[in-house]
């Protein structure tokens, strides 16, 4: 048996427990992160890639922006399709400039694994069996085995950073939270593309054969989404079949979408969910962990960054004064910007894609409300102000 202290284990490398664990870093709070899969396998998992300027600040504090700001594209806006027609919605105008950072979730986990192992600071992978203990008397503790060694973290703090999955949140008492879901009749078939985006700023279409979405992720691929049913079988879709899909869905007089060879192509479940509270006595959740949102509104990635903004903050305030208060207020300042998000994401899903089962009354609304937000400057702003993201202040002063 292998027995180690820290002050925070961090359960899970994902954005979450990895931002976590560099914000700690710089305030010279020492933390383990334990993730039980490989890293060539968390560097390889493919998520969105719209960054808010909160969460590309908080990746320049933590000094881990470098690359991100050699490579990561500024857009000022979005374009919705729909009938046949393209809107633009200039987000920056609308917002008093702020803009959003087109750059891959792989490449932020990248960048943070790397900053990690410069610093030498300790993370586990492939821990199997991870498990936490402890939590009720306070003195928490995750246990793990790895090559046939049982291990013990004892900490202060367990920060469960292990996304929708993991176990952090089972081991909160059972009926101590409470769960919101929502769950929607479509899903995301998403394709990586080695061929230059065929757009300057994504395109977000609404058609009656379901939603399509253009994005990138550099300037020779892009990466697309089609809805499709969610159970739907990969092996029904190939890459032709998507293509065509793609070209009807975005369609418009005088653009042209440029194929190119398929590198990836899976189906993304989509559901709405919340865990609250986000705190059981010495354990705080963070990130997927406790909550989800429908990708639509690009938020889950930003949403995870300024939990543990917040998180680290207040963990950096226990340790310097040995103030909880910020500890306390975290589950109740992380809600309110979830909640914003929450209802930000379920609104462009609603607005965006084609439910089956929908009837004529409700598809009249559906066009009504996309035909007001790209013509009223009231609408615009409002969708605007969301897809750029509140200021942390704004999203959790009271
Ligand atoms: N023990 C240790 N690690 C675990 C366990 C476990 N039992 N279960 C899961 N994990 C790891 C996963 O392998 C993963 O690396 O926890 C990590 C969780 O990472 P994410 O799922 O990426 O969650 P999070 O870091 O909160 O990031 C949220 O992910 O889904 C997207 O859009 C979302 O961009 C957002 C981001
Ligand atoms: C992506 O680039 O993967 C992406 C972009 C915008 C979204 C969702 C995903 O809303």
């Amino acid at each position: 048996m292998n027995v180690e202290r820290t002050k925070v284990a961090i359960v899970g490398a994902g954005p979450s427990g990895l931002l976590l664990g560099r914000l700690l870093e710089r305030h010279g709070i020492e933390n383990v992160i334990i993730e039980n899969r490989s890293r060539e396998y968390c560097e390889s998992r493919i998520r969105a890639g719209i960054l808010e300027q909160v969460t590309r600040d908080a990746l320049t504090e933590a000094g881990v922006a470098d690359r991100l700001e050699r490579e990561g594209m500024v857009h000022g806006g979005i374009y919705l399709n729909f009938n046949g027609q393209r809107h633009h919605i200039p987000m920056d105008e609308l917002t008093g400039g702020r803009c959003v950072t087109v750059y891959g979730q792989s490449e932020i986990v990248k960048d943070l694994f790397a900053a990690r192992e410069a610093t030498g600071a300790p993370i586990v992978f492939e821990a199997e069996d991870v498990s936490l203990d402890g939590i009720d008397n306070d003195e928490p503790v995750v246990r793990y085995r790895l090559g046939g060694v049982e291990h013990e973290v004892h900490a202060d703090y367990i920060a469960g950073c292990d996304g929708f999955h993991g176990i952090s949140r089972d081991a909160m008492p059972d009926g101590y939270q409470q769960l919101y879901l929502r769950e929607y009749p479509f899903a995301w078939l998403g394709i990586m593309a080695s061929v230059a985006p065929s757009t300057d700023e994504l395109i977000y279409a609404q058609h009656p054969n379901g939603f399509a979405l253009h994005s990138m992720r550099s300037a020779s691929v892009s990466r697309l989404y089609i809805q499709v049913d969610p159970n739907d079988d990969i092996a029904n879709w190939s890459d032709a079949r998507i293509w065509e899909q793609l070209h009807i869905r975005m369609a418009t007089d005088g653009w042209t979408l440029h194929e190119g060879p398929v590198t990836e192509k899976s189906i993304l479940p989509m559901r709405s969910f919340v865990a609250t509270p986000m705190r059981y006595r010495s354990l705080f959740l963070a990130g997927d962990a406790a909550h989800i949102v429908p990708p639509a509104g690009a938020k889950g990635l930003n949403l995870a960054a300024a939990d543990v903004i917040v998180l680290a903050h207040a963990l950096a305030d226990r340790y310097s004064s040995g103030s909880e208060t910020g500890l306390d207020e975290y589950s109740d300042r992380c809600l309110r910007r979830i909640w914003r998000a929450q209802h930000f994401s379920w609104w462009m899903t609603q607005m965006l894609h084609t439910n089956p089962s929908e009837d004529a009354y409700g598809q009249q609304l559906q066009r009504s409300q996309l035909e007001y937000v790209c013509s009223s400057t009231a609408a615009a702003k409002s969708l605007a102000e969301n897809y750029v993201g509140l200021a942390i202040e704004q999203a959790v002063s009271a």
